[in-house]
């Protein structure tokens, strides 16, 4: 905010010292459109930088937690990490786990219960989160 009151102060210094040049009316109007450009665009250019909001857990995530860490990146190095890694990926090797055509007796075990939206909501919590 402190930044942005500079700003516009120093527009506003600008703008007094433009229209010395170009009379008053037509410096003032092409002054405040000038300014009024830099600030759209400054605050477009905050506005596409800001990280997007992480997904929230859903609740199905309570059951991976211990294995597969609080944030995706478990403690031990039997058990992979899932923050980060591809949705389709994920989604893939779950259902591979349910259906046992991969073999794991804990994943086995754990993907029963999943349903397919349930692998959804997973997928897209683990891949959106940080590795
Ligand atoms: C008891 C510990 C344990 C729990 C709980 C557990 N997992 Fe796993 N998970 C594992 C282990 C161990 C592997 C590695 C299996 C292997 O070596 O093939 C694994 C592998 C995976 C993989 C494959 C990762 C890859 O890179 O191929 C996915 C995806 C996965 N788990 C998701 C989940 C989800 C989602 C949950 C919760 C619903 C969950 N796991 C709960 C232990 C666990």
């Amino acid at each position: 905010m402190k930044a942005l009151v500079e700003i516009l102060r120093t527009t506003a210094f600008g703008c007094r010292k433009t229209s010395i040049s170009y009379g008053e009316r037509a410096g003032n109007a092409l002054c405040l459109a000038a300014a009024a450009f830099l600030f759209a665009g400054s605050a477009w250019g905050a506005k596409s930088q800001a990280p997007k909001p992480p997904l929230s857990a859903p609740t199905s995530a309570a059951a991976c937690v211990g294995c597969h860490g609080e944030a995706g990146v478990s403690a031990n190095s039997l058990w992979p990490n899932l923050a980060g890694q591809k949705r389709d990926y994920l989604a893939k090797q779950l259902k591979a786990f349910r259906d046992q055509d991969r073999v794991d007796p804990m994943m086995n075990a754990i993907a029963q219960s999943l349903s397919d939206s349930d692998i959804e909501a997973l997928t897209a919590y683990y891949s959106s989160l940080k590795p």
